[in-house]
């Protein structure tokens, strides 16, 4: 068997699933906007591949597609029965993607600004020249140690783009970090969590808002990740109307534990990641979450921070 083909097992429980579980389950719940099996399978499997599912897996999905995002998909799809996902919510981002509407009138995100300047960093969308450095940071071991593998060029294009089209479904998303005579040094920003998390509020699929970050390695130990994030959390808050984030880590990396910190978020909890093996040493995690001030003190700090002479590292 190739590596990263589903197993069996899984296989069987995705077409369970989608073939009958789901449709079933349709038939007394007439306020779900699908009840058709691939139907389903659209929805399930785009959201787990953060865009149309056919850019980035070859049909059968369930048979070609690596055995974590095919979790994922299952996940989502028990989450689905058990009312923990909300399949319009699911639906509407599948249908933007594939550039069918979605979002009509109320829900629909205000759309991100190209860019936000921070001091020394642009935080920007993402552009096809960010491919490049960006496998090349997905690559780099010491970058991903607290990460299960690096990723390959391949898989390092899609997540490229999945991060990308947040912005287009949310109105935020995690942005390109570029610095000048640097160029793409990473990523810092913000994501609606899909993944059903063990931790309270996770488990309702789309209703947390999680802020993360990587860098290259050239552009670690300065307090960019801090800066940039500040500067993405003014953004989500004050444009936005995000109330809350979380961000979670590895609790053994220090260097996102300590960026947490830094953003005076707190210390809520730890959990093991439902991806990981048991045993694993990257399986016990920590939470950290963050109340944001009100949308207007969050103005007032943005222009505060933007006065001449006025820098915090
Ligand atoms: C986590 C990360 C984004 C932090 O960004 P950063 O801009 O380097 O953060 P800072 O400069 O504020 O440094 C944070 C702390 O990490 C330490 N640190 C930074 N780079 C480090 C490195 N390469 N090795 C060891 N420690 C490092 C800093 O000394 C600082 O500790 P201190 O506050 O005790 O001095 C960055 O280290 C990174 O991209 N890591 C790899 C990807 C990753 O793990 N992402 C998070 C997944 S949840």
């Amino acid at each position: 068997m190739p590596e990263g083909v589903p197993p069996e097992g899984l296989q069987r429980r995705w077409r369970d699933l989608v073939d009958r579980r789901l449709p079933q389950a349709a038939r007394a719940r007439p306020e779900w906007p699908v009840r058709l099996d691939h139907c389903f399978a659209r929805i399930l499997l785009d959201n787990a591949c953060g865009g149309p599912w056919r850019e980035s897996v070859a049909a059968p999905a369930w048979a070609n597609m690596p055995a974590e995002r095919l979790a994922f998909a299952i996940d989502l799809g028990e989450a689905v029965l058990s009312a923990k996902a909300d399949l319009d919510l699911l639906n509407r981002r599948s249908l933007v993607w594939r550039g069918k509407g979605g979002f009509k009138g109320r829900g629909r995100p205000a759309p991100a600004p190209g860019s936000l300047t921070g001091d020394g960093f642009l935080l920007r969308r993402w552009i096809r020249a960010d491919d490049a450095p960006f496998a090349g940071l997905n690559a780099d071991p010491e970058v991903m140690r607290f990460f299960p593998s690096t990723k390959d060029r391949g898989e390092s294009l899609i997540e490229a783009r999945s991060l990308d089209r947040r912005f287009e479904v949310d109105g935020f998303g995690p942005w390109a970090v570029a610095v000048p005579g640097e160029g793409f040094v990473g990523f810092v920003g913000a994501m609606r969590l899909i993944r059903p998390m063990p931790f309270a509020g996770g488990e309702a699929v789309g209703s947390i808002v999680e802020i993360g970050w990587r860098l290259a390695r050239s552009a670690q130990g300065r307090g960019l990740a801090t800066r940039a994030a500040r500067l993405a959390l003014d953004d989500l808050s004050g444009r936005c109307l995000v109330p809350a984030v979380v961000a979670f880590t590895a609790a053994c990396n220090a260097p996102s534990r300590r960026v947490m910190e830094r953003l005076d978020m707190a210390f809520s909890e730890e959990f093991l990641h439902p991806s990981l093996l048991a045993g694993d040493p990257l399986q016990p995690h920590v939470l950290y979450r963050l109340t944001m001030p009100e949308p207007s003190a969050a103005r007032d700090r943005v222009s505060r921070d933007r006065a001449p002479g006025n820098h915090r590292s």
